[in-house]
Order: structure tokens, then sequence, then C-alpha cells
């Protein structure tokens, strides 16, 4: 499997955990007003990052491009600042904001990034096989 695609997965795991354990939280405090940062926790980092990382094991010649590595930097960055940032300001730390506000752009520049690899073209190598 392609690095990048292990590093997602990896990465991916380790949020369904953090997501998972916000979760019981919730469920035995009664208390849900962290509900927005279980659900950025399972969504932009388990189920978004398992995607990415399957869509970099089923492409393994763009997985190995320096982009790819670059991406899951921004994207990982974004979403593991943007969610203990969230949780902080939905259980009574306004002053957190202004992060999550940076954390988010962060993390829709890596979506944008992923963007490009998706529409990027496959590699030379494979294009002659595929012309003839
Ligand atoms: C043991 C695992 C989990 C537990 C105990 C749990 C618990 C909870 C609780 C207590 C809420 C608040 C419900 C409310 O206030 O209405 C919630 C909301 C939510 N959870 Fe989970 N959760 C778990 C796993 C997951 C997973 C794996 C995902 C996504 C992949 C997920 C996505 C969401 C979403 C999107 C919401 C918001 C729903 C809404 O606003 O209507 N949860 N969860």
């Amino acid at each position: 499997m392609p690095r990048v695609a292990q590093l997602y997965f990896r990465t991916a795991i380790i949020f369904l955990i953090v997501g998972i354990a916000m979760g019981l939280t919730m469920a035995i405090s009664h208390d849900h007003s962290a509900i927005g940062a279980h659900a950025h926790a399972n969504l932009l980092g388990w189920a978004t990052m398992a995607i990415f990382g399957i869509y970099h094991a089923l492409n393994p010649a763009k997985a190995e491009r320096r982009i790819a590595l670059i991406q899951y930097v921004v994207y990982t960055a974004g979403v593991t600042l943007m969610v203990p940032a969230l949780y902080l300001m939905l259980t009574g730390n306004p002053a957190m904001e202004p992060v999550v506000a940076i954390a988010s752009l962060i993390t829709a520049a890596g979506v944008l990034m992923f963007a490009m690899i998706v529409f990027s073209s496959e590699t030379v190598a494979a294009r002659p096989a595929a012309a003839q």
C-alpha cells in the first residue's frame, strides 16, 4: 500500500477512537454540548481520511507524487487543530473561535488540494500503454 494511504488509515483510526470517546462521554454525561466536535472528528477525521486513503490505495501512481504527501500534511494539520479547538469552544471557551476559523480554512485548503489530485491526469508512464 502507498505510504500516504497507510498514513491516512492510521490517522483516520486515531480520529475514530477520539470521536467515539467524545460520543461515549456525551452519552454517559447527558451533556451533548460537544456534538459538533464529535461529528467533525468522525466525519472530517475518520470518514474523510479513510476515503482519502482508499483513493490513494486505488491510485498508487498519484499517491507517490509529492503533492499527495503535502496534501496529507495540510489536511491533517487542519483537522488536528480544528477538532480540539472546536471541542474547547463548544464546551465554554469562546476565545477559541479564531483558532477554529483558521483551522477550518487550513482544512478547506487541504480539501481543495485533494480535488486537484483527483482532477489531475494519470502518470505519464501510464499514457503510452493506454494509447496502444
Ligand atoms: C460509540 C460510538 C458513538 C457514540 C457513543 C456516539 C454518540 C453520539 C451522541 C451522544 C450524539 C449526540 C446526539 C444528540 O445530541 O442529538 C451524537 C451525534 C452525532 N454523531 Fe455520534 N456517536 C458515535 C459514533 C459516531 C460515528 C462513528 C459517527 C460518524 C462517522 C458519528 C456521527 C455523529 C453525528 C454527525 C452526530 C450529530 C447528529 C445530529 O446533529 O443530529 N457518531 N453521537
